[in-house]
């Protein structure tokens, strides 16, 4: 029942009572004292009895109200306000408990998330903090590197630029860094001074990464400096290339003990060579008798005294020839010569070595190709070329051939030896290189012969390639030499 309700009808009751005591008592005492003293009494009596049932109805709910929302209002709002009936103060009591929960269960949320949000920053700041500490690591190693350390974004925007850097380029970090790489780093060719191709840019545009060595940096203080330099991409995790690292290297002192090297080669092979000739004369005329009859059991010594002697003067020939390859100093004399009179020398030259051996040398070109070239050198390189071919052959045949292409012949030693495993063949050309499991038993070389006929081939304007090789089946070397232009007197 509504509380207004229960309030007129207690006070209603209240009066009906007291009205209907009154009545009673008149009727029933005929005292007059009692008949004016009664209804005083029974009215005040009422009052009383009706003001405590109110303060009950009302009163002492609203002080229980006020105390419990003075807990709710202390921040605990775990409080429950008891309700007992259905009246106004009841339904009071029930929102102030529905909206106590709901106020709770917002500031659990509320808590929840702020904890969580509290958590993500901490774990930030550790991340932040490691990243920091990642990034000194990483800027202390960079600058502790000899080497110029200069990373670039994809579009060539120097993002990285390592102490050795500023001081191979004359320019500091500060300067460096947002400007393009173009105008910080200029590379020329160490041989002529010529400018170097973009390799940086080759690298970024998805082309190719290599290494380049022989190059020159030309720095703030345009006082050049020899560099190698090695350029590799950085890329996302599909492969797009996102920016890349130029690592430059000075090779200053390493050029200096180079050409002190090559200095020493030079001067020592030259020294050798003389008193080497005299040893190879003399040798000749021991031979020939000159200094009378050679006693029988000198003979064979004396022959491997020759053959050393031999190859001790090739050595010293091939180490003068690659000192002149890497210090610039070759010389080469042109001319033009019939390719078939060349082919005609060598084979005659190394026919009685194929004869001893058993092997069918030859050759199938009948053309008359004129080739400009510097003669001697040609013949240098087809001798080490059937020179090799004889050495590992054991049966079968060493077939010169040739074929023209463009301005160029092309000349192919076809042997049917040994072969050289796809492995080798990479090696064969770098200095001083053999395939070691084919010496046993066979004439021993340098491992130069391939690295100079190369260089000379290169350096006339062909080339010097192994055109094909099998294991056991044998191998084609092929060389390119320059022709005399076509109309003027080649023929084939
Ligand atoms: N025709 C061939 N068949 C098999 N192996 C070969 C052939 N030609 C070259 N090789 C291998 O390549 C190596 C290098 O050849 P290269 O001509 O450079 O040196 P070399 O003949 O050993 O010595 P040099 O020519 O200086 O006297 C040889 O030692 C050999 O192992
Ligand atoms: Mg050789």
């Amino acid at each position: 029942m509504k509380l207004s309700k229960k309030l007129a009808a207690t006070i209603v009751s209240g009066v009906f009572l007291a009205v209907l005591a009154s009545l009673l008592i008149f009727i029933i005492f005929n005292y007059i004292w009692i008949r004016i003293l009664a209804p005083p009494i029974i009215i005040g009596i009422t009052s009383f009895v009706l003001w405590k049932i109110i303060a009950n109805l009302t009163v002492s709910k609203i002080i229980y109200f006020d105390d419990m929302t003075q807990k709710i209002a202390s921040g605990n709002l775990g409080t429950n306000i008891e309700v007992k009936g259905s009246d106004e103060l009841s339904i009071l009591g029930s929102n102030i408990n529905a909206l106590v929960k709901n106020l709770a269960s917002a500031y659990q949320s509320m808590a929840n998330s702020l904890g969580s949000e509290i958590k993500k920053g901490r774990e930030l700041s550790q991340t932040l903090k490691q990243i920091e500490r990642e990034k000194a690591r990483l800027e202390t190693l960079l600058s502790s590197i000899n080497d110029g350390v200069i990373g670039v974004d994809r579009s060539g925007k120097i993002m990285l630029f390592n102490m050795a850097a500023s001081k191979l380029t004359g320019f500091s970090s500060f300067e460096a860094i947002g400007a393009s790489y173009k105008s910080v780093l200029r590379f020329f060719h160490e041989k002529d001074n010529s400018p170097a191709p973009d390799f940086i840019w080759e690298a970024l545009s998805g082309g190719s990464v290599k290494r380049n060595d022989q190059l020159v940096m030309l720095p703030k203080s345009n006082q050049a400096i020899p560099v190698s330099q090695s350029i590799g991409v950085i890329t996302d995790q599909l492969g797009n290339i996102l920016g890349g690292v130029v690592v430059v290297r000075d090779v200053t002192y390493q050029r200096q003990l180079d050409k002190m090297k090559d200095e020493f080669v030079s001067v020592a092979s030259h020294e050798l060579r003389t008193p080497m000739t005299a040893i190879k004369g003399l040798l000749s005329m021991i031979f020939e008798g000159d200094f009378g009859q050679i006693n029988n059991d000198l003979k064979d010594p004396l022959k491997d005294v020759a053959t050393s002697t031999e190859r001790l003067i090739e050595l010293v020939n091939d180490m003068l020839d690659v000192s002149r390859i890497e210090s610039g100093r070759l010389k080469f004399t042109i001319t033009e010569a019939p390719l078939i009179e060349v082919i005609r020398e060598v084979t005659s030259l190394l026919e009685p070595l194929a004869n001893e051996k058993s092997i069918r040398l030859g050759s199938d070109y009948r053309g008359q190709a004129i080739i400009k070239a510097d003669i001697n050198k040609v013949k240098e390189i087809l001798n080490n070329l059937v020179g090799n071919a004889l050495k590992f052959t054991d049966t079968g045949s060493i077939t010169i051939s040739a074929e023209l292409n463009n301005n160029l012949i092309y000349v192919s030693v076809v042997d049917t030896g040994l072969g050289i495993s796809p492995e080798d063949q990479k090696k064969l050309f770098s200095k001083f290189s053999q395939i070691s499991t084919q010496e046993l038993g066979r004439p021993k070389g340098t491992g130069l012969g391939l690295y100079i006929s190369r260089e000379f081939a290169r350096k006339m304007g062909g080339d010097l390639w192994i055109a094909k090789s099998q294991l056991g089946q044998g191998s084609t070397f092929t060389f390119s030499v320059p022709l005399v232009p076509v109309g003027n007197s080649t023929h084939l």
